[in-house]
């Protein structure tokens, strides 16, 4: 008896320690493989009556993007600065209600069919001309009144080991907006354990169509609210840009960008030339043009660097796509009242909307937008976070 209670003390202490050792694997397993999540609740219903959610994700480091399915979007993005305080990197509202009301400066949204400018609405194709919503002058803007920003989108959850997904799936029926074809969309917003909030689109149409998908977040690395974005340090990569004119319409040239205000191959603040006596800055009250990415379309490559002094937050775009819209916010004004309370001044917030030109189904020397039947679009674009110490 005595000599059994003996023995049995060491394998008792034997098994607590393997015991601790077992906690202690599954803690580094939670940590290594753990607090990502995706999560959802209501987030309002549309005035036609549709059930809206918002989504949240986070990963691994705590970075956290909350993205609803009405336009898909992007409502908040929370980022570390170099001393790793999170802040709210994203122009936005708090309520569907604001959301669905004008002014409609497409907040983080998802744009389609066409993002960007098609000149007085119409293109043709195939020998048909096809005359699509104007809503901005004479010209069709981001798909027209209704674009993809303003519908409600299908969305369903999705866990893997690279981040917590979002997969929002659209039908825009032929006709809509004028558009040719029944075009099924599909967007996943991924946000990576490499802080990236990553944007992978494809698209397919029963009938030839155009497309040019992009994403509308504006950006403010000091934080949403927190004033302008002129001290921003930003780099382009890209050796020529589009000039429009007054409409903001391509010409149809594509300029090198030596020796002008649109040279952003070395960085310089957003701020520093944006207010230069020059006649593209002036036809597009400031910066809202399309860059032309350096390398080749179709390969993911950087586009785009921005690093905010004061927070040391740094974001780079990445992309499979020919172009970038910069837009540096013109048209904002301080009537408009942010998700914290602050007002959204003139150029508070910069949007880098990775796409095809504009006006591209009306300009032969463009990359093509038109999707054949039977094709599948593809896109990537990733905004990449981080800070510099
Ligand atoms: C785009 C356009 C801008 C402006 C904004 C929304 O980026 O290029 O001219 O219309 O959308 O306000």
């Amino acid at each position: 008896m005595k000599l059994n209670e003996d023995s049995r003390r060491p394998r008792t202490a034997a098994a607590t320690k393997w015991f601790f050792v077992f906690l202690l694997l599954l803690a580094s397993v939670a940590i290594a493989t753990g607090q990502t999540s995706i999560t959802h609740k209501p987030f309002g219903k549309t005035t036609d009556g549709q059930s809206v959610d918002i989504y949240t994700l986070r990963n691994r480091s705590g970075m956290e993007a909350r993205i609803t399915n009405y336009g898909g979007i992007v409502v908040s993005l929370t980022t570390a600065d170099r001393n790793g305080k999170l802040a709210d990197v994203v122009l936005g509202y708090n309520d569907l209600d604001t959301y669905m009301r004008p002014p409609f400066p497409y907040f983080g949204a998802i744009i389609g069919r066409y993002g960007n400018r098609i000149a007085k609405g119409r293109f043709t194709l195939n020998g048909v001309e096809y005359k699509l919503a104007i809503n901005n002058g004479e010209n069709s803007l981001h798909g027209g009144i209704k674009g993809f920003d303003k519908q409600v989108w299908t969305a369903r959850e999705r866990k893997s080991g690279n981040g917590p997904a979002l997969v929002l799936t659209y039908l825009s029926k032929d006709g809509e907006e004028g558009y040719p074809g029944n075009l099924r969309t599909t967007v996943v917003y991924t946000l990576t354990n490499n802080n990236e909030l990553r944007i992978d689109y494809t698209a397919s149409t029963d009938k030839d169509t155009v497309i040019n998908l992009t994403h509308h977040s504006y950006f403010n690395l000091a934080g949403e609210g927190n004033g302008d974005i002129l001290q921003h340090n930003l780099v382009l990569r890209a050796e020529s840009f589009i000039p429009t004119d007054a409409g903001s319409i391509p010409t149809g040239e594509i300029r090198n960008v030596a020796g002008t205000p649109f040279d952003f191959r070395k960085a310089n603040t957003i701020g520093e030339r944006i207010n230069n006596d020059d006649e593209q800055l002036k036809l597009g009250n400031g910066y809202d043009h399309t860059w032309v990415i350096d390398g080749s379309m179709g390969t993911l490559r950087q586009a785009a660097v921005v690093y905010e002094r004061t927070s040391g937050r740094e974001m780079e775009v990445w992309t499979t796509e020919p172009g970038v819209q910069f837009y540096t916010g013109n048209f904002l004004d301080a009537a408009i009242i942010g998700k914290s309370g602050k007002p959204y001044p003139r150029r508070s917030g910069f949007c880098l909307e990775t796409q095809h030109y504009p006006d591209s189904p009306n300009h032969p020397n463009f990359p093509t937008t038109t999707l054949r039947k039977g094709a599948t679009y593809h896109s990537t674009t990733i905004y990449r976070f981080s800070a510099r110490k």
